[in-house]
């Protein structure tokens, strides 16, 4: 395969299976894998601790220049996210923090700095990063755009099961409803909202395993290595 670097964008609605697939795409390629969202949902974590009014811009933008978000590796070789220094993987999954993240995503001074801060990140090539805006706004210029999709059944049972493995107390309805929502506010907010233009491959995954998906996906990179060789 060659083995230039491109940049490789994966957008899609809520718990399709976008991070698992770009893990292994990046593993695949011995690129950097960014989970964009857990940025969003670092913030919203912030937000919240600090009881941040999000009607009142000022203090929006006052409590987003305290804040830094950063990405390390545990012992186990997992990505983590850092909020000023603290790994606060698990408690960004939250049902809570997953209750308020779109909200968050809503405010463009949010979207703003945390564009930057991707932009900055793929700005060498060699990034697989998953999220709602990357082919759209972070990377217009990525050479590979997949969207993902899959039916909010499941979608639901996929998110239900993964969460209930980490002992969180939730219900199949609640995860549902939020996933609605998610998908609701994401798609039709003013500020980037997910959405697909022609560049974009479509991957609907209701169907299809780990396996197939990452088969189709790298058969798809490997066209645009072909093409830019
Ligand atoms: O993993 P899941 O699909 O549930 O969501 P996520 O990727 O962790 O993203 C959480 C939320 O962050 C989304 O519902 C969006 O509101 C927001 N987000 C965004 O606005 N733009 C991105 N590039 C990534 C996430």
């Amino acid at each position: 395969m060659d083995q230039r670097k491109i940049n490789i964008a994966i957008d899609g609605y809520s718990s399709c299976g976008k991070g698992t697939l770009a893990k292994a795409i990046a593993l695949a390629l011995s690129y950097v894998f960014i989970d964009s969202g857990a940025m969003y949902r670092a913030v919203t974590l912030y937000l919240m601790r600090h009881s941040v009014n999000l009607d009142d811009m000022a203090q929006v933008e006052q409590a987003l220049a305290q804040v830094t978000v950063e990405f390390d590796v545990n012992d186990a070789g997992a990505s983590v996210v850092l909020l000023n220094g603290e790994n606060v993987e698990h408690e960004i999954r939250t049902i809570a923090v997953a209750s308020n993240v779109s909200e968050v995503a809503k405010i463009q001074a949010v979207r703003d700095k945390l564009v930057f801060l991707q932009q900055q990140m793929g700005a060498k090539k060699g990034v697989v990063m998953d999220g709602r805006d990357i082919g759209t706004v972070v990377f217009p210029d990525a050479e590979l755009k997949i969207f993902m999709t899959a039916s909010v059944e499941v979608r639901a049972q996929r998110r239900f099961s993964e969460l209930v493995a980490k002992g969180d107390a939730v219900t199949l309805e609640e995860i549902s409803a939020n996933l609605k929502h998610r998908d609701a506010v994401d798609s039709s907010r003013e500020n980037s909202p997910l959405t697909m233009t022609s560049d974009y491959r479509v991957l609907d995954n209701s169907e299809m395993d780990r396996d197939s998906q990452f088969a189709l996906a790298m058969a798809w990179a490997d066209e645009v290595f072909s093409l830019i060789s």
